[in-house]
């Protein structure tokens, strides 16, 4: 029996890389699944790859609360409980921050921080009823900073606080909340990377993992434990998965 035998999932960022792969990691184990993404095509073969696995797939931006709302309240509906909560969407920029412009700051904070905000807000009073959980993807830039990325470092920051906090606030009303803090998981989120003019490789090679990159299903296996019984005595922590970049 999979350690997610009758419970309810909800993932963002589902459609590609890590939120796929922790999809993928889910429904093997069991999970029924409500995938949520703004990549409409790539969830639709999530879904399909998924068979016969129960999976609900949904367009949902994060950064939109109305639509996490109804996002939340759609998956509940489907499946009835919400057992965990697993935040991966996210998006980067690369930017030397007296060249950022705000509205690019903007969309990161709003994709990134809030997203995470928004859905946490509307799991929780499910959360609160299964005694659930919920793990968000942070990143090693939020306590090492990240080169040329300013923004989603502060974003990816704010997420580790925020998940910390909630551990405090519902710990004793039964609901645990991790950060997976991920560094060189070789995913699509690379194409987002643009060296700024007179930009150092150097310090680019600060965040490459001496064994070489990791892959998603690295992440999964990690945020899987964490939102299993096999975590129940873990909250408020951030496990690192780096291959060692900070070692
Ligand atoms: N790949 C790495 O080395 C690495 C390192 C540290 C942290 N992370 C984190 O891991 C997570 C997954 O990233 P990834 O590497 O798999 O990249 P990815 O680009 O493959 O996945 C990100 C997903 O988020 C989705 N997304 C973007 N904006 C969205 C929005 N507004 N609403 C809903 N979904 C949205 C994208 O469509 C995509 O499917 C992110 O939180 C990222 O910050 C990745």
């Amino acid at each position: 029996m999979g350690r997610f035998e009758n419970r309810v999932v909800l993932v963002t960022g589902a459609a590609s890389g890590i939120g796929r792969a922790v999809a993928e990691r889910l429904a093997a184990e069991g999970a029924r699944l409500c995938a949520l993404d703004v990549q409409e095509e790539a969830l639709s073969s999530l879904g399909a790859d998924l068979r016969p696995a129960e999976v609900e797939t949904r367009r949902c931006d994060v950064s939109d609360e109305a639509e996490v709302e109804a996002s939340v309240a759609a998956c509940v509906a489907r499946f009835g409980r919400l057992d965990a909560l697993v935040n991966v969407a996210a998006i980067l920029r690369a930017d030397l921050l007296h060249e950022l412009r705000t509205e690019d700051w903007n969309r990161v904070i709003a994709i990134n921080l809030s997203g995470t905000f928004f859905t946490c807000r509307a799991a929780l009073p499910h959360l609160l009823e299964s005694r659930g959980n919920i793990v968000n993807v942070s990143s090693t830039a939020a306590v090492h900073g990240q080169p040329y990325a300013g923004a989603y470092a502060a974003s990816k920051g704010g997420v580790l606080a925020l998940t910390k906090s909630i551990a405090i606030d519902y710990g004793k009303l039964g609901v645990r909340a991790n950060a997976v803090l991920p560094c060189d998981i070789a995913t699509p989120i690379f194409g987002q990377f643009q060296m700024p003019e007179g930009g150092d490789w150097k310090l680019v090679k600060r965040v490459m993992a001496p064994k070489g990159s990791g892959s998603p299903a690295d992440v999964a296996g990690v945020v899987a434990m964490l939102a299993s019984d096999d975590g129940a005595h873990v909250t408020g922590a951030e496990v690192r998965v780096d291959g060692g970049c900070f070692a």
